[in-house]
């Protein structure tokens, strides 16, 4: 009889043990277990149900083992396809034009005169493209690659998030904003702007 108890014990605890978590749903052993089971893949796979955009809008960008997603940009500018006039050299062009500037609202004011000129980052010959240092062509969905000939520093970081901005939805694969939709190639430089501050004129007006 006596030696039936600790039998009995063990069989008891064996059915607890069985029953605890395994065979009911919806029950973690802890809170990592939660958040595992309950987490989306932050991979390629969720973009098309948990993103704000759809994939046709979207670049897929894979540097330094780092993916993630740009929105397409060619759609944004307006004079785009430049080959519409620049079916010709841009001499020509000048002179048909009779000294009048078709671009007149560009005006540089990046780097020095000397660093940076229209040819700097536009090839006559090839107007659809943004053209790198080397004379290479450079799509213009893929503008970060023309800024990040110089500004290694901001390329590295905007490709591991840092700077920049992330514009989908926290739980799905990262969209960032080009640089491009923050500082004008022309101009890069942020404005400065006054911080917004509390209106106590209206204030004083409702009393
Ligand atoms: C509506 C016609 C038109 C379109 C579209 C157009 N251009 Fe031009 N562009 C011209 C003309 C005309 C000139 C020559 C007169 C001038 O220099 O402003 C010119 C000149 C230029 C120059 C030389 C400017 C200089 O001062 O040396 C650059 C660079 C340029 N265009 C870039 C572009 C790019 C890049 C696009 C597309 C994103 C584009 N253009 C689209 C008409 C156009
Ligand atoms: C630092 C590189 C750089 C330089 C220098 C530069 N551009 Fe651009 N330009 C760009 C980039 C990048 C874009 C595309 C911007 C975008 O995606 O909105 C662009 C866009 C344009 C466009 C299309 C703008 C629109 O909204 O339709 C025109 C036209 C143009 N550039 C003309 C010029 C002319 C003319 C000069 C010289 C006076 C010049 N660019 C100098 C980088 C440059
Ligand atoms: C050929 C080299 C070159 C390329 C290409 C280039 N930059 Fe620059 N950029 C410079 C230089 C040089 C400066 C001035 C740095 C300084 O004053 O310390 C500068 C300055 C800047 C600044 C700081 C402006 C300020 O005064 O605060 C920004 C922002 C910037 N660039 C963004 C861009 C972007 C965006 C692109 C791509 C469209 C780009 N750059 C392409 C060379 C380049
Ligand atoms: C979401 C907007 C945003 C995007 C995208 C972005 N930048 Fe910036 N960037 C900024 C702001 C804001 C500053 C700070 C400006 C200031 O302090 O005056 C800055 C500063 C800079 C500077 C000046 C130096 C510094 O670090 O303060 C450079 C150069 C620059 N960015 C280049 C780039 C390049 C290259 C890219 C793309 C690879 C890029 N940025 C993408 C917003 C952006």
């Amino acid at each position: 009889m006596r030696s039936r108890i600790p039998f009995k014990i063990l069989g008891l605890s064996l059915i607890l043990f069985l029953t605890s978590c395994k065979g009911r749903k919806k029950e973690y052993h802890n809170i990592i277990d939660k958040i595992k089971a309950h987490s989306v893949e932050n991979s390629r796979d969720g973009i098309e149900e948990q993103s704000l955009y759809s994939l046709n809008d979207l670049v897929a960008i894979d540097e330094n083992d780092i993916h993630f997603y740009i929105k397409k940009r060619k759609g944004s500018i307006k004079s785009y396809a430049c080959s519409e006039c620049h079916n010709k050299p841009v001499e020509q062009l000048q002179k048909e034009g009779l000294g009048k500037k078709a671009h007149w609202d560009i005006v540089i004011n990046h780097a020095d005169t000397k660093t940076m000129k229209c040819t700097s980052c536009h090839n006559g010959e090839d107007m659809n493209n943004l053209n790198s240092i080397t004379g290479d062509p450079i799509d213009f969905d893929h503008s970060y690659k023309l800024c990040g000939q110089c500004h290694i520093k901001q390329q590295k970081d905007w490709i591991g998030g840092a700077h920049g901005k992330n514009i989908s939805g926290w739980k799905s694969a990262r969209v960032s904003k080009l640089c491009v939709e923050c500082h004008n190639p022309h101009q890069p430089q942020i404005k400065n702007r006054w911080p917004s501050r509390y209106n106590t004129v209206m204030v004083e007006e409702r009393k």
